[in-house]
């Protein structure tokens, strides 16, 4: 895997696009970001050695490099999940190559399912703290030594990038929540049944993404901002059943406040880990 890794590296590191220091994860139907990029060049997956290509219809599988408000970031805009059928190793190749190119902070996106009462599709959810129920973890198999065999999960969500993200969403006028997200295996929505389990375990919504990303990101000591858009209530919570097309034109809804709230996070954190 690190053989692998230093190659997807050497390529990208190959085409000077630059050093960015802050990396995005766009989430199901929130690739639009990447898009609207000053400067965008990107980089196909399949043209990075190692990379797993995304099959699932609304995600693009590039790596986008452009600049925010003038600070120049790292996206993967389409990701990797692992109801694919990948292998958690490849679930975080994108985000191992992040931390490799020098992201120091990298904010995760995705589309979740509204879990807790008042959460309302088209809202924002600040992530402060994660369940990890997909039955597997990032780190599974053998260690890379400097990294820490056992990484410590206690602050996962950078507690400066949640109090700047609310410090934005404040400027922008924009609705924050904030909640715990249940990562789970998918690829069937859950049932009611197991939304009130979820419930009972303290998660306040759900998806099929981040956790593994995020341990995987803690593991390299990169700080992590996290952000669900809400696409939808939770399986039982309204009489609709669940349809992915729904999720993903919610996830577009919702993509204006969702550029505004990154665009500022991102200007706010460059002066943190700024690179010469
Ligand atoms: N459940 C799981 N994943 C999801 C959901 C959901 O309700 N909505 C968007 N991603």
């Amino acid at each position: 895997m690190a053989t692998e890794l230093d190659e997807a590296v050497r390529v990208v590191e190959g085409l000077s696009l630059g050093a960015p220091a802050i990396g995005v994860v766009l989430g199901s139907g929130l690739g639009a970001f990447g898009a609207a990029l000053d400067g965008r060049v990107a980089v196909p997956y399949r043209d990075i050695p190692g990379f797993p290509p995304p099959t699932v219809a609304g995600h693009g599988g590039e790596l986008v490099f452009g600049r925010v408000r003038g600070v120049l970031v790292a996206c993967l805009s389409g990701r990797v999940h692992l109801y694919e059928g990948h292998a958690p190793s490849k679930v975080v190749f994108g985000v191992r190559l992040l931390a490799a190119l020098g992201c120091g902070i990298v904010l995760v996106t995705n589309a979740a399912g509204g879990i807790r009462e008042g959460l309302r599709p088209g809202g924002l959810l600040l992530l402060r703290d994660h369940v990890n129920l997909t039955g597997t973890n990032a780190l599974v198999g053998p260690n890379e030594p400097p990294f820490p065999r056992f990484p410590d999960m206690s602050a996962a969500y950078d507690i400066r990038c949640r109090d700047i993200a609310r410090e934005v969403a404040r400027d922008e006028a924009l609705e924050l929540d904030e909640g715990v997200y249940a990562g789970v295996l998918g690829p069937s929505y859950e049932t009611p049944a197991e939304i009130r389990m979820l419930r009972t375990l303290g998660a306040d919504a759900v998806g099929m993404s981040t956790v593994l990303e995020v341990i995987a990101l803690r593991h390299r000591g990169v700080r992590v901002g996290a952000v669900s858009v809400i696409t939808n209530m939770a399986a039982g919570l309204s009489s609709a059943p669940l349809d992915h097309a729904e999720v993903q034109a919610t996830g577009v809804a919702a993509r204006d406040r969702l550029e505004r709230l990154l665009s500022g996070w991102i200007e706010r954190l460059a002066p943190e880990v700024a690179r010469g």
